[in-house]
């Protein structure tokens, strides 16, 4: 399949792997890239730059195909040390950024001097038009229904990524809810010129966390995430868990007096804890709902292999014979 993205990040399939905190080592963003789509690693999950640069090396190590690295800017109240992780990805000859949470202008200068291509994430028709504005090279248009931040306005993809099209000139890849070769043949009918996965990539044989949370998801329906954090606007979707219960009751409870001190629980330091330890009822870790379409644990190129052949199917089978009929 040959599309904008395909040929602007140098990969055979335009399937990429959002960045995600504790998920997106180099072992998930090499299996991915191996398999023709694009791996990416968080570069926040690295403590410090220096870490960040062993792992782009690691990732290196395992594929000769084009990686990605994600760098979140997120509310903090002392900010990571942003400088020395562009450095590192600099440095270490990384070629394409995805950059989230918040407007990346401050650092495209250095990253586009460095000839990195940069996808923005974002979650409305406005953000995509400001990252067109300030030289980003695509963007990854997160609806609704997307495991993680999903932001303040609520439209699900089916509104949200037609309006993109509409708007955008720089070409977008579809994130949220994307699972299989439906997604993807629904996402070019759309607008797009891809699709972006998060939690489905969770669910890989190679995605290096428990496998309780692998089973978790294979368990969990289209009816088992939860929003939180709506109060803080920082709105965040989770598979629901008692300690996403124990949350929602607080906030509940304290309503608009609701403050991030009191549900520091159920938030801070969870990540680990479930990734590593398997500790899936910790407290709020980002889930799609998309978690219901998942319903085995492939391998990354089982997986996008699948995806792309059938999507032929659909497009010369399923779709050509209404035209014919
Ligand atoms: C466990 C998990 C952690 C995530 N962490 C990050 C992150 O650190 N930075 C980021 O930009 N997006 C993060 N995301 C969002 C994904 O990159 C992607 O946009 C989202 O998962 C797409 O929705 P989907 O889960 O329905 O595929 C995370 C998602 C999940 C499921």
């Amino acid at each position: 399949m040959k599309t904008r993205i395909t040929e602007l990040f140098g990969i055979e399939h335009p399937i990429i792997q959002g960045g995600m905190h504790y998920v997106g080592y180099a072992d998930l963003a090499a299996a991915v890239s191996n398999a023709g789509g694009l791996g990416i690693i968080t570069a926040l999950t690295q403590p410090t730059p220096d870490d960040l640069a062993r792992e782009i090396a690691r990732c290196r190590e395992m594929t000769d195909k084009p990686f990605g690295v994600n760098l979140t800017f997120l509310p903090a109240v002392k900010p990571p040390d942003y400088p020395n992780y562009v450095k590192a990805i600099v440095d270490g000859g990384v070629k394409i950024v995805e950059t989230a949470g918040n407007n990346p202008a401050k650092w495209l200068p250095g990253l586009k001097e460095a000839g990195i291509r940069v996808i923005h994430k974002c979650t409305s028709v406005r953000h995509s038009l400001k990252a067109e504005s300030i030289g980003c090279d695509a963007v990854s248009v997160d609806g609704f229904e997307c495991g993680g931040h999903p932001g303040e306005d609520d439209v699900p993809n089916m509104i949200l990524l037609p309006r993109a099209a509409e708007e955008l000139t720089i070409p977008f890849v579809a994130s949220g809810g994307m699972a299989d070769a439906r997604s993807l043949v629904a996402s070019l009918a759309l607008g797009a010129d891809g699709m972006n996965m998060g939690t489905r990539f969770i669910a890989t044989k190679e995605a290096p966390v428990h496998e309780k949370v692998k089973q978790a998801l294979v368990a969990a329906s289209e009816l088992d995430t939860r929003l939180v954090m709506r109060p803080l606007r920082n709105t965040e979707r989770v598979l629901v868990n008692a300690g996403v219960e124990r949350l929602l009751e607080k906030e509940r409870k304290l309503g608009a007096d609701l403050k991030f001190e009191d549900i520091l629980p159920e938030v801070a330091g969870i990540y680990p804890k479930v990734m590593k330890e398997g500790d899936i009822e910790a407290g709020a870790w980002s889930c799609g709902m998309v978690a219901g379409l998942i319903h085995d644990v492939p391998t990354c190129k089982e997986l996008i292999d699948r995806i792309v052949g059938e999507a032929e199917a659909i497009i010369r089978g399923r779709l050509d014979k209404f035209l014919a009929a």
